[in-house]
């Protein structure tokens, strides 16, 4: 066969054909990479092995709880590098509750290598950032008188201290002071237009403590009654009327003929709350004027509270928890699309700042893409701050929906036996035997031996808890700055096929 012209433009055309084909896949293979890219989700924030990156979407399904004794290398190994993680993805935002003086050090360091150090806000007595808790509550909860009282009493959990209520009646004592709350702060909106510490803590001080007051003129002349006259008077609708009748019913009938021994108890734990917002250096930080919101944390700036509870005691805790809960109120009204940014609660010492609210945000937060990273000493650091029985469910609750553990070395029993129980057990083979005595010496010495074996099966855990309490390197010199960890992913395995892993962090 002889190549003549024809020949020539057939094999031509054919290579355009294949050319434009390949040129065709090729965009159809690129677009699809592109868009995988583009899964702002698949952003790889750590990893744990070469090939089990941590992701985006990993933290936003519900968050991280990390685990450790003392000195384990929560902090400065994994804690850190998950920090750093978070922080270098463009975008996000976040709450910092400094659990001692120097974690400022250390996450001003994290954000500088960042390249974001103007994005990390420090919010302290000797920072001028101030946030007014219940204006913004006022402006952004629709001013309703529930939403107003759950604020101020999860805020007020924090004051353990000076609290009546802990003991075997707490819930009756809880829901007593929340009526209170209720109905002061119902009566002081309808009057004003608006609620404040020191309108709250006015209107309580001067209520009438006994039926006889109501008469006197004196009585009728302080803010209690000014207060309860105003919003009587007010245009009201059908709703404000039948609150404020309940209200007035509360102030004037209910609270005056109140045995004195319970009012005074109910009275100690409210008070004690609207006491801390109104004195001092909380009342500076939160109850004045308002430069920095939760707000700020949607256009990718990270709130650090610098006021650790082992410096500030009580008000740091309380400074704190207003502004866990307003942030994670903030998170769950959003309504969050695909170019939302993430928002990550972060909380080192957990067991200073969990409240009841926690469980409840964490549970809905992932829609939200809001996420929190807990990190501390054991599961008894959790139920010893949320007290009673309840306070047991609401920590199992929590725990439930951190969808990644983090365990370092620990330090009791308890939290062992967990961990081994997330991880799961596995059908085991046993192996056993035994020698029957010889019948004769001959046989001895011939060597014929009288060993009978038997196997049995069971389920046995798949890591024993000991693996968790001994084992484990917690950094230092010693260890070459190096801390192991066990990472437990509930639901979806790893890519060993297993739902735990094992892996190193430095502390370099
Ligand atoms: N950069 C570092 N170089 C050397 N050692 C370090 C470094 N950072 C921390 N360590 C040591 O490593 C150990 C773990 O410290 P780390 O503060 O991370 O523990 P932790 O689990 O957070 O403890 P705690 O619950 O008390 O906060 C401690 O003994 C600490 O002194
Ligand atoms: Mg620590």
């Amino acid at each position: 066969m002889t190549f003549n012209e024809d020949h020539v433009y057939g094999l031509v055309i054919v290579t355009i054909v294949m050319v434009l084909n390949y040129a065709v896949i090729r965009r159809k293979a690129l677009k699809n990479a592109g868009n995988a890219v583009r899964d702002k989700l698949d952003a790889t924030l750590l990893r744990w092995s070469k090939s089990d990156p941590f992701t985006l979407r990993d933290l936003l399904n519900g968050g991280v709880a990390i685990f450790g004794r003392t000195g384990s290398g929560k902090t400065s190994s994994s804690g850190k590098a998950l920090a750093s993680g978070i922080v270098r993805h463009a975008g996000s935002g976040g709450l910092i509750l400094a659990a001692k003086p120097e974690d400022r050090a250390m996450w001003e360091s994290i954000f500088r290598s960042a390249g974001r150090g103007g994005d990390l806000l420090v919010f302290s007595p000797e920072h001028p950032l101030r946030f007014n808790f219940l204006d913004w509550e006022n402006l952004t909860g629709g001013g309703h008188t529930r939403n107003i009282t759950k604020c101020i009493t999860v805020i007020g959990e924090t004051l353990r201290s000076s609290d009546t209520t802990s003991g075997e009646n707490a819930d009756f004592w809880q829901r007593e002071q929340e009526r209170m709350i209720h109905n002061a702060v119902e009566v002081v909106k309808q009057a004003t237009g608006k609620v404040s510490a020191p309108a709250l803590q006015a209107f309580i001080t001067t209520a009438a403590m006994h039926p006889s007051l109501i008469g006197s003129e004196d009585w009728q002349a302080k803010f209690h009654n000014k207060c309860l006259k105003a919003a009587y008077e007010r245009q009201k609708s059908q709703t404000e009327q039948h609150d404020f009748d309940m209200a007035r019913d509360y102030w004037l009938s209910e609270f005056p003929n109140m045995a004195d021994k319970t009012r005074s108890s109910i009275m100690t734990g409210v008070m004690g709350i609207l006491h801390t917002f109104n004195t001092g250096t909380v009342r500076e930080l939160v109850s004045t004027t308002t430069n920095i919101t939760p707000a700020d944390m949607f256009r990718g700036k990270w709130i650090l509270i610098d006021m650790s509870p082992a410096e500030y005691g009580d008000i740091g805790n309380f400074v704190a928890a207003g502004w866990k809960y307003l942030t994670q109120k903030m998170v769950l009204r959003r309504h969050a699309t695909e170019s939302s940014n993430p928002i990550c609660i972060w909380v080192d010492e957990a067991q200073m700042f969990v409240n009841s609210h926690d469980a409840h945000y964490l549970a809905q937060c992932r829609s939200h893409r809001g996420c929190m990273v807990y990190l501390t000493q054991s599961l008894h650091s959790y139920y010893g701050s949320l007290k009673g029985e309840t306070g047991k469910h609401q920590a199992d609750a929590l725990l439930t929906n951190f969808h990644l553990k983090v365990f370092h070395a620990l330090g009791d029993v308890q939290t062992a036996e967990w961990a081994s129980g997330l991880i799961g057990k596995t059908l085991t083979t046993f192996h056993g035997g035994s020698m029957a005595p010889q019948d004769s010496l001959m046989d001895e010495l011939c060597g014929r031996g009288r060993f009978t074996g038997s196997f049995n099966t069971h389920y046995e855990k798949i890591l024993q808890d000991n693996v968790f309490l001994n084992g484990l390197r917690t950094g230092g010199k010693a260890n070459g700055l190096l801390c192991d960890a066990i990472v437990v992913r509930s639901g979806e395995p790893f890519t060993g096929g297993q739902n735990w892993l094992w892996t190193t962090f430095s502390q370099k």
